[in-house]
């Protein structure tokens, strides 16, 4: 009996225990499967959120991408607005140019027959000095109406220029002294003049009046005295400088720059400073010509200007040259001479359309000691060397009516007389003074008006000068 209960209370608790284990078996499962459950949801919530995160960061980011093309076109439309209001300034410069350059063009003629005719008569009045002295005053305020006049073509980019190899490094010592006693002992001044500076393309006395007037006016800007400083460097304006800006040309510069530590501009002074007969001094102190004629003369010669300036602090103003082809910057120099070289008898030919300003001219040659023949237009000038005239200079003006410029008569009359010399004068320049393939003269030429003195070396240095 009681191994039979025995019997059955093992077997029962073999049933507990396979029951209890299959319970714990169960439940362990039921564990596991709930916790991979839970990290499946857990993970699938970690994608959903990274997801949204990416989500995020894309929408921000393409927010920061929208932000930044919206800056990106602000700073566009500014930049075309700069352009846009820099090239309705050179427009305008440019208008008033074309009007000033036709009436002192005008000018320029009347005044050739005037200082001519003075100057011839003054001449003749050696013994008489009172009458020379009147003469001499009437010459004076002529000239004074020629350089006026030489200055309104140089605001309209039309003076003549004599385009040449400089080195504004050797040039600047000598015009520093001369700055020195001009702008007395308050002015300090500081030259930096750049290493292998390359040769500049310009008009040798254009760029030293561009230099004084700079200084003048910085000195005008510095009344209790100040620093002046005048540097050289090489610049190479790239296309997008150049795109900024209206009128600048990509390429190779030589730049001369004025500082001073004066009073400086404000914007809107900065922005009409070149214009014509724009000045903030006084009446009868500045009329407004300087910084327009070396615009004028920077544009002409194919290069820029460019000024910077802060109230209080100071201004730089900044003339780029272009830089020359040549790489011998060596300079012709003048020679001085007392004595007008007289003419020995040679016969020139001499060609103008206005016939006030011809006989003029004949009149001063026949009185340096030259053989004259005249004639009004290109054609007619031709005929007569193919009638069988000899001449040893032909003396013509660029602007001739009936389609034929100076120029071309030079080159017709040169085929038709080898060897026959040649010198051009004009009073306006600008495009004219290139030819038709826009390849600037290589004749020489002189600029009207012009002392005898001016003409008797001219003339005479182009006789001499080897065929
Ligand atoms: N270095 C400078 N510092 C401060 N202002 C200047 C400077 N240079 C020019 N300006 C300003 O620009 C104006 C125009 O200068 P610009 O040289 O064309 O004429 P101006 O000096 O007034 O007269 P002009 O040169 O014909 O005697 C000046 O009146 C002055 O207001
Ligand atoms: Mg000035």
């Amino acid at each position: 009996m009681a191994s039979r209960l025995w019997q059955t209370s093992s077997v029962a608790a073999v049933v507990a225990v396979t029951l209890l284990i299959a319970l714990a078996t169960l439940v362990a499962r039921m564990r596991d499967r709930a916790q991979v459950e839970l990290r499946r949801r857990l993970k699938a919530e970690t994608d959903e959120r990274e997801r949204a995160q990416g989500v995020l960061l894309e929408a921000q980011r393409s927010l920061a991408a929208v932000r930044q093309s919206e800056q990106d076109l602000e700073h566009a439309l500014a930049d075309r607005q700069a352009i846009e209001a820099q090239l309705r300034h050179a427009q305008k410069l440019e208008a008033v140019g074309q009007l000033t350059g036709g009436v002192a063009h005008d000018f320029n003629n009347l005044l050739g027959v005037i200082i001519g005719n003075l100057d011839l008569l003054l001449d003749g009045l050696g013994a008489d000095p009172a009458r020379a002295a009147l003469v001499r005053e009437a010459l004076d305020a002529a000239m004074r109406g020629a350089d006026l006049t030489k200055r309104l073509l140089a605001v309209a980019r039309q003076q003549p220029l004599s385009n040449g190899t400089i080195d504004l490094n050797a040039r600047l010592p000598g015009l520093v002294a001369m700055l020195r006693r001009t702008l007395g002992e308050d002015i300090q001044i500081s030259t930096s003049l750049a290493e292998g500076l390359w040769p500049a393309r310009a008009d040798a006395s254009q760029v030293e009046d561009a230099l004084l007037n700079l200084a003048i006016n910085a000195r005008d800007a510095m009344a209790g005295g100040g620093l002046l400083t005048i540097e050289t460097a090489n610049a190479v304006l790239d296309p997008d400088f150049a795109a900024a800006r209206a009128e600048v040309t990509p390429g190779d510069y030589v730049v001369l720059s004025v500082t001073d530590t004066g009073d400086g501009m404000p914007p809107e002074v900065v922005e009409r400073a070149t214009e014509p007969f724009f000045t903030t001094k006084p009446m009868g102190e500045g009329t407004g010509l300087g910084l327009s004629m070396i615009y004028g003369f920077a544009k002409q010669s194919g290069g820029h200007l460019s000024i910077y300036s802060q109230l209080g602090v100071g201004t730089t103003i900044r003339l780029y040259l272009p830089r020359s082809d040549y790489t011998d910057a060596s300079e012709e120099a003048l020679r001085p001479d007392n004595e007008p070289p007289a003419g020995g008898g040679e016969t020139i030919l001499v060609v103008d359309d206005n016939a006030d300003l011809r006989r003029v001219v004949v009149r001063r040659l026949s009185h340096l000691g030259y053989r004259c023949r005249e004639a009004g237009s290109g054609r007619e000038a031709l005929g007569m060397i193919a009638a069988g005239e000899r001449f040893d200079l032909l003396f013509t003006d660029v602007g001739l009516p009936d389609g034929m410029s100076g120029h071309e008569l030079a080159i017709q009359a040169k085929q038709a007389q080898p060897g026959l010399k040649v010198l051009l004068t004009t009073g306006y320049a600008g495009a004219d003074l290139r030819d038709a393939a826009g390849e600037p003269y290589r004749l020489p030429v002189l600029r009207k008006p012009y002392l005898s003195e001016e003409l008797a070396e001219t003339i005479r240095g182009v006789l001499d000068a080897p065929a």
